[in-house]
């Protein structure tokens, strides 16, 4: 807030209150002319008003109030950019990443400033900390049969990753479904551990300009071929002998390699839909598939319960 909000703030909230304390304080003195619990004067329809004074209860917590006011904007932020004697906030604001926000925690404890999800965040990790530490401990596979790990698992996943993947993680266009043995990267417990800690960056190259419209329309009869769709055969052969610029990645074969994160294209299983026009669209403008890397974010600890969880959605299927 700029220094002339911060005043306007200021001077309102206080205005105000002044203008409150004083219409009590008036209405608290007897300015009627007449003795107390005698009648004004007036009567309307049979009622009489009556100079009755203000309930003594009611007065005394309307200067309670004035009290808890003054008590509450001297300790809190609340009066525009006036921090409050008690150096708490709420959270830290304005943090961009992840670096900032760990400055941050830093920063404001050297200040001796009180932020409030920090200590939250605090009493969490020394209240659950050594529960992660103890099944951190254990094989991935051996956690992905202990119920306890994949409720936990599951939270963590509907707060984390179900924006993306599905809350049933069943994934969505561009977001790979994690419950059918059908990996990109692999689907072994170090492999999803490894999805998990650093992140993936697939990078599908774009082949307009290499395949040109006839081009992309025989690769794209060929690719649906390898999973069993009719085709145009004639498109399809054009397409199988230029196929070799795709084996770098999806090898000889089209099934594909975890190294790539490059999908097996034999399976009719798509990342990104297996139309005639999906296809045709991946193969022209190409496809950069971004997994966020959760080390920083969630530590270590927690990974490793996600990594049991997410391996338990694909077994005994
Ligand atoms: C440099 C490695 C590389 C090369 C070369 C490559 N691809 Fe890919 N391809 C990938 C990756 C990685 C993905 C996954 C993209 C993502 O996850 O965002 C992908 C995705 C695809 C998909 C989408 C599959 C789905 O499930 O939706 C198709 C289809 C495809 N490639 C076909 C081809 C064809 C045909 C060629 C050759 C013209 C080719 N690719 C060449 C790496 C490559
Ligand atoms: C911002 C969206 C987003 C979020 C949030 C997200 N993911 Fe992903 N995830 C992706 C995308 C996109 C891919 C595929 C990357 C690619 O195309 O190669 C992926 C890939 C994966 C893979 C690899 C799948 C394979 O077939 O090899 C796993 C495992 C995974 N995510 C698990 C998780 C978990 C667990 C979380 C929560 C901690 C999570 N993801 C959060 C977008 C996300």
């Amino acid at each position: 807030m700029t220094t002339f909000w911060s005043i306007w703030v200021i001077v309102l909230t206080l205005a105000c209150l002044a203008l409150c304390f004083g219409l009590l304080v008036w209405n608290l003195k007897n300015y009627t002319g007449v003795e107390e619990g005698e009648s004004c004067g007036h009567e309307f329809d049979g009622i009489e008003e009556i100079n009755n004074p203000l309930p003594r209860w009611w007065t005394i917590m309307f200067f309670a109030t004035f009290a808890w006011a003054a008590v509450y904007l001297i300790l809190y932020p609340g009066m525009g950019n006036f921090e409050g004697i008690s150096k708490w906030t709420s959270s830290n604001q304005g943090v961009k990443s992840i670096a900032e926000s760990k400055q941050a925690v830093v920063d404001n404890e050297a200040a001796g400033k009180r932020v409030q999800l920090d200590q939250e965040i605090r009493n969490a990790d020394e209240r659950f900390g050594p529960v992660f530490q103890q099944f951190a401990k254990q094989d991935v596979k051996d956690l992905a049969r202990n119920e306890e790990a994949l409720e936990i698992g599951q939270r963590l996943f509907s707060q984390n990753c179900a924006q993306c993947h599905g809350s049933d993680a069943r994934g969505g266009q561009g977001f790979p479904n994690l419950t059918d043995n059908d990996w990109l990267y692999g689907g072994t417990p170090d492999a999803i551990k490894a999805s998990l800690l650093h992140g993936r960056v697939a990078a599908m190259p774009a082949w307009q300009d290499a395949l040109g419209d006839q081009g992309i329309k025989e690769m794209t009869a060929y690719v649906l071929s390898l999973s069993g769709r009719t085709v145009n055969q004639k498109d399809a052969a054009a397409g199988q002998a230029k196929f070799a610029m795709c084996a770098a990645c999806h090898g000889m074969d089209g099934k594909g390699n975890y190294a790539f994160g490059a999908p097996n294209l034999t399976d009719n299983i798509w990342l990104y839909g297996g139309s005639q026009r999906a296809v045709e669209e991946t193969l022209r403008n190409g496809r950069a598939g971004v997994m966020p890397a959760w080390k920083d974010i969630l530590g270590e600890d927690k990974v490793h319960i996600l990594t049991a969880y997410v391996y338990s959605l694909s077994q005994d299927k």
